[in-house]
């Protein structure tokens, strides 16, 4: 779906999650979402924000899993994704904190393989994802799924790509600051979900959206694996389409 501008895209993307909640809600079941963080669904979580508090949208019934964590990095540290999702989201509406999972970056090393482990049996327990959210970075990740990653990768440590930690560089003062390694729910934990949508805005993401819409499905673009997935949708602005 190709929208004029990036508001009009996160309004009708905000509109479909809520009506998810609200379906789901109304069978007395729990709603699984995937959240991304990045400057991409800032105006989906801002909506949804305005439909909790104006049209008494909740939260109650809902589940989140976020994509990915920075590793290391603490939990308050600027830049976490804990933090992020508290500011944009779940310090807003009425969501339960224990429902709210977001990958630990401040673990010891040795406890991540479990910990990822773990992440994935929650996600299974809650009964999988229903609706994930994405971002895409201009390496073509999902979540933080650089170049090489596999279509049946599972939550892991992996290593940023020197184009991905430039693209923060900002956000941390420097890009000799950006970690060096980050966790990531896989590109088969992505997959795995009932039904994806990616979100991409502006000129600078055009080229890889096209590559990831028309071109070959391969480990070089993570998002092409989306091609293959049974219910997945691009939302753009017009110039994130251009090169469509
Ligand atoms: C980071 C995040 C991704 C996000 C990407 C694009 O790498 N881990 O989930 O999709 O940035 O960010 P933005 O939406 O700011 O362009």
């Amino acid at each position: 779906q190709v929208y004029r501008h990036a508001a009009e895209a996160s309004r009708a993307v905000a509109e479909q999650i809520a009506a998810l909640i609200r379906e789901r809600a109304s069978q007395g079941r729990a709603c699984v979402l995937g959240l991304a963080t990045g400057s991409t669904p800032t105006g989906v979580y801002a909506e949804l924000v305005r439909m909790h508090q104006d049209e008494g949208l909740s939260f109650q019934n809902v589940v989140t899993f976020n994509l990915d964590e920075y590793f290391p990095m603490q939990p308050e540290g600027l830049q976490s994704y804990v933090r992020f999702m508290r500011e944009h989201l779940f310090d807003h509406v009425d969501i339960l904190a224990e429902n709210a999972h977001v990958p630990d970056g401040a673990l010891d090393e040795r406890e991540v393989a479990e910990y990822c482990r773990q992440y994935e049996a929650k996600i299974a327990a809650a009964g999988g994802v229903d609706l994930q959210l994405l971002g895409v970075g201009r390496t073509g990740h999902i979540g933080f799924n650089e170049p090489g990653s596999g279509k049946t990768s599972r939550t892991r440590l992996i290593t940023l790509d020197r184009v991905t930690r430039r693209d923060a560089a900002s956000d941390f003062f420097g890009e000799e600051n950006v970690p060096q390694r980050a966790i990531t729910m896989g590109v088969g934990t992505i997959l795995d979900a009932r039904q994806v949508v990616l979100m991409a805005f502006g000129e600078g993401k055009a080229g890889i959206v096209k590559q990831a819409v028309e071109g070959p499905i391969s480990t070089i673009v993570a998002a092409s694996f989306l091609q293959e997935h049974p219910n997945a949708q691009f939302v753009l602005d017009e110039a994130a389409a251009d090169a469509l």
